[in-house]
């Protein structure tokens, strides 16, 4: 879906689920960033940069945080987390529902305030602890799924597409998040 494509390009490059991760949490704060920088009510970056923050939070609750929900020392700071996706949702509706004024571009601040909070955990707290309880053979392998659910790509066989200009580019973008969820 071109939403999407347009945060995540054509995808991150393959990796373990952590390096996947890590470059979208920079692309989704880079859009945020760019909404910010404007000043200005930029609705369609928002509408891109929510779908495609939807999509990176659904394939952590979907794939990594049940993993870490097993394991006593890795669990409380999951189900942490899932708990900050829900704020970050409940500040995308409250965006959504606002009127396009200043007060717009404040709630996009305090979200990219959310957010980099949020990333800043993951990062500095839930990877490292997820590499303490999960092989290198396992954060590869959710790297591979991963991939595979945002960006329809098949597993690390194939190499990232080149070139966007093919049927499968316009349909392999990461996915209405209404056909991810019906898959899932
Ligand atoms: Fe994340
Ligand atoms: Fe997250």
């Amino acid at each position: 879906m071109e939403q999407i494509k347009s945060v995540f390009g054509r995808g991150p490059p393959e990796g373990s689920i952590y390096d996947m991760l890590k470059v979208e949490h920079r692309q989704i704060k880079a859009s945020l960033q760019e909404i910010l920088n404007s000043g200005r009510v930029m609705n369609d970056v928002f509408s891109q940069t929510a779908t495609a923050l939807d999509m990176h939070m659904k394939g952590e609750e979907a794939l990594l945080y049940p993993k870490l929900e097993q394991n006593n020392s890795t669990r409380a700071c999951a189900v942490k987390s899932r708990e900050e996706h829900n704020f970050a949702r409940m500040a995308i509706r409250d965006i959504n529902n606002s009127a396009p004024d200043e007060r717009w571009i404040a709630k996009v601040s305090l979200l990219y305030d959310v957010v980099s909070h949020h990333i800043n955990e993951e990062e500095n707290e839930v990877f490292p602890g997820a590499r303490k309880v999960l092989t290198d053979t396992v954060a590869m392998q959710l790297g591979r799924e991963y991939r595979t659910r945002t960006y329809r790509k098949t597993p690390s066989s194939q190499t990232p597409p080149q070139q966007s200009n093919s049927e499968e580019t316009s349909e392999m973008p990461p996915v209405a998040p209404s056909k991810q969820e019906d898959e899932t």
